[in-house]
């Protein structure tokens, strides 16, 4: 089959504030590319055609996508003007989508190629939904199933649930007719929660109408969607260094990525460090932190830390005279 992917990436990305307070959330930095760019890498030779739902400071995205992966898709962009929900931003491209789609959250990053993970979807089915188990169901779509594997019911975000299966981010839909019938019936129906519109609410819809859904477990799943997670994402992904900036008197412990257009100074950097192009960094110590585009950051020392694009951090860089069987605690 021929899939179109639909990324939804117009969300304000209220999880990740102050993050996203100038950047959409798949343009938050994470182990050396914003995190729309680990996904569409992952697409190659999955799909031609991408359209992305954009909304929230739309332009950064448009202009980042544009530069970087024009020459790999087919990318259309459709805007959600309002943000009323993951299944009402599937239901905006509607107009756009004729045939089978792979639907990948615009927060969520596999370590595996969409190729092989469509090469193992049934055409049986009418769609094929990415799981895993997690340990709080409470924070994502629930699904239960028959004993064939097939989903007999989708819930979202469940206060009290028997099942910890949850719908991981990846949908594979054959028979898009089906689900759009079942997007306008949520949409038009007003079948809503509190103004939003679920794509779990629209399976849900799917599988009323009978049709048959299908699961397959997804390994290596890293979802974004939360600084603690972040910042972990950040230490599984940097496998190796990459540094294309300038470095000067520094320590360098990998694994650490310092983009383009970097200048770093009498600093020591790494492990597990990502600093994004444009970046100045001088008299510091950073371990374990990601460091957005173009910030400044002189005489600190962080750890465990995430720098938005942009920001400035100044410290004081102490100097003290210590005297003998001093003991000095400061933190
Ligand atoms: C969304 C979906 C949810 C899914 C989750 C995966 O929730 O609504 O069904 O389980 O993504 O991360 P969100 O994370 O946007 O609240």
């Amino acid at each position: 089959m021929r899939y179109t992917a639909i990324i939804p990436a117009a969300g304000a990305g209220t999880r990740l504030k102050p993050l996203t307070h100038t950047i959409p959330k798949p343009m938050v930095h994470v182990a050396g590319k914003p995190i729309i760019g680990h996904i569409l890498d992952q697409m190659e030779g999955a799909v031609e055609r991408v359209v992305i739902v954009v909304g929230y400071m739309k332009e950064k995205l448009i202009d980042y996508v544009e530069k970087n992966y024009k020459n790999k898709f087919k990318i259309d962009f459709v805007e959600q003007k309002e943000q009323m929900g993951l299944g009402h931003s599937i239901w905006v491209t509607k107009d756009v989508i004729d045939g089978p789609v792979l639907i990948v959250l615009g927060d969520e990053i596999f370590e595996r190629k969409y190729k092989e993970m469509l090469g193992e979807c049934s055409d049986e089915y009418d769609g094929t939904i990415g799981v895993k188990e997690v340990d709080n169901p409470s924070l994502y779509g629930i699904v239960e199933l028959n004993n064939d594997n097939s989903i007999r019911k989708l819930v979202e975000k469940p206060k009290i649930t028997k099942s910890n299966l949850a719908a991981a981010g990846v949908y594979v839909i054959n028979n898009s007719k089906i689900l759009f019938e079942s997007l306008d019936n949520i949409v038009e129906g007003k079948g809503g929660q509190g103004g939003e519109y679920q794509l779990t609410d629209a399976l849900q819809v799917m599988v009323d109408k009978g049709a048959k859904l299908n699961t397959f477990k997804i390994e290596k799943w890293y979802d974004c969607g939360r600084p603690e997670m972040l910042l972990n994402v950040n230490k599984i992904l940097l496998k190796s260094s990459r540094i294309k900036g300038e470095i000067e008197n520094c320590a360098v412990i990998d694994p650490v990525i310092i983009e383009a257009g970097c200048r770093i100074k009498d600093s020591v950097i790494g492990p597990y460090v990502s600093i994004a192009k444009g970046s100045e960094v001088v008299n510091s110590i950073i371990k374990n932190s990601i460091i957005g585009m173009n910030s400044e950051i002189k005489d600190v020392l962080l750890m465990g830390s995430i720098v938005s694009a942009e920001a400035k951090v100044f410290g004081k860089g102490e100097r003290l005279y210590i005297g003998e069987n001093a003991e000095i605690d400061m933190r």
